[in-house]
């Protein structure tokens, strides 16, 4: 696989400014080292910009909803232009809601809560947790992991065509692994679940940092994605979309904000009637800081251009692909195969390292932040492996020692604000690792691998 520059290459653009570019790290061999931050589909750094905008605004910060005085005007007027911001960048359909939660997770389990009686839920295993596991109170069916995005949709099809015709029906789907950074068919998994009468929600936590998401486009019904894993780390998350299923449902949350009017009863009891827009599911103060900064980091991502960031990103993620493939011992993980399309989610293996050793000695040694681990993605990392689900640790937390065959994987992710030589500087230290074999001592801890500085 040939590799271009990215100085060569007039569309790739340069990194965006984020946070942290500066911040060294001590290796346990000595000195310190730049930190090669390379675990963006955990967290990603703050864009620069998010955070210039975040601490502009944060003199002017006020409550939400609230008060009359200025700055709580003013804050109630940034937190419902944030909400049409979002909108607007994930292109939503008139009547769309958006709500503010804390995360995919909180968006997943606030849709859970609001789906109808007697809903049935589709979901596939190679699902991050977040999304396979909030759907507690309705009849879900687990869809075994497809080979192809064709057989994906097949499986779908079959599943859905199997149920009950009548009565609501929901599909949760991710829009790029969190484990193999590939992109699942979400068009057409809409179009098989609209035509057997369901509805689907997409899961964008690892796809909208890196590619643009067009609810209408892609005709999903709700989306969900976090803050942090879009450069905007202050605890917001969005689910955006269809209102009736959230206008009829009970409040998320009970309390102020979400309710319009609260009255004593003749029997002593309380009477509430609750709001229908997105402040039903919005009870106590709003984080107007968190959906500031989500607001602001989808404009940044705009006015930055998707087509030159998916354009760097498709160039690094070839660099980092082809830099393993010259590694005997490196088993890229991977579902849809060497030619699917994919985000800058690589998930891997060594041959004869425990993947929390090797994780531990890239920290320890070389200053590069990567994952290791099982992803909250269970099943998923399982079936690619091939291992013994009742051999595993918890997530992130493997059980086998230093030296011992791996039981789980290493993640290597990046964004729009990683510099090439953060990948460069990944690959070498991988090239050497699995030459040369780590410089230092490594004993296991809670699980996990740590440098060992007892001598
Ligand atoms: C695909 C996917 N969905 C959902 C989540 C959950 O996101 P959060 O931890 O922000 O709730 C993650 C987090 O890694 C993810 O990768």
């Amino acid at each position: 696989m040939s590799v271009s520059t990215a100085a060569a290459d007039k569309s790739v653009c340069a990194p965006l400014p984020v946070l942290g570019r500066d911040v060294t790290v001590p290796l346990v061999t000595g000195g310190e080292v730049a930190y090669a931050a390379l675990d963006y589909a955990a967290s990603a750094p703050a864009l620069q910009r998010v955070w210039d905008d975040v601490a502009a605004y944060a003199p002017y910060y006020g409550s939400v909803h609230r008060g009359a005085g200025y700055l709580s005007q003013l804050s109630t007027d940034l937190f419902e232009n944030a909400r049409r911001t979002v909108a607007g960048f994930l292109d939503c359909r008139d009547g769309d809601q958006v709500v503010f939660t804390r995360s995919t997770t909180d968006s997943l389990n606030l849709l859970a809560a609001a789906l109808p009686a007697d809903c049935r839920v589709f979901v596939f295993e190679t699902e991050h947790h977040a999304s396979l596991l909030p759907w507690k109170n309705a009849q879900v069916t687990y869809l075994d992991a497809p080979r192809t995005p064709a057989e994906a949709v097949a499986t779908l099809e079959r599943a859905l065509a199997d149920r009950e015709p009548h009565g609501p029906a929901l599909v949760c789907v991710t829009g790029a692994s969190n484990v193999t950074g590939e992109l699942w068919p979400v068009r057409e998994l809409a179009a098989a679940a609209h035509a057997h009468g369901a509805r689907i929600v997409l899961d964008a936590a690892q796809l909208a940092p890196h590619h643009p998401v067009s609810v209408r486009d892609l005709d999903v019904d709700w989306v969900a994605f976090s803050g942090h894993k879009l450069y905007a780390p202050f605890g917001s998350g969005v689910l955006a979309g269809r209102a009736d299923w959230l206008r009829e449902a009970e409040p998320y949350l009970a309390g102020g904000g979400a309710s319009r009017k609260v009255s004593r009863r003749e029997d002593g009891g309380v009477d509430v009637e609750w709001h229908e827009s997105a402040a039903r599911h919005e009870a106590g103060s709003p984080n107007v800081i968190g959906a500031y900064a989500i607001a602001s980091a989808c404009k940044a991502l705009t006015d930055a251009g998707f087509d030159s960031l998916v354009a760097r990103e498709r160039y690094l993620i070839e660099k980092v692909r082809a830099g393993l493939a010259e590694v005997p011992e490196v088993r890229v993980l991977s579902l849809f195969g060497d030619d699917a399309p994919r985000v800058g989610v690589i998930s891997f293996v060594v041959d004869g390292w425990n993947s929390s050793h090797f994780a531990a000695a890239l920290s320890a040694e070389y200053g590069i932040g990567v994952r290791d681990g099982l992803f909250c993605a269970h099943p998923l990392v399982r079936t690619l492996l091939g291992s013994d689900p009742q051999t595993q640790g918890e997530c992130g937390a493997p059980e086998a020692a230093p030296g011992e065959k791996s039981l789980n994987a290493i993640r290597v992710s990046f964004g729009a604000g990683t510099p090439d030589e953060h990948v460069e500087r990944f690959l070498a230290a991988v090239r050497e690792l699995v030459r040369d074999g780590a410089r230092w001592n490594y004993r296991t801890e809670d699980g996990r691998c740590v440098p060992d500085t007892s001598a």
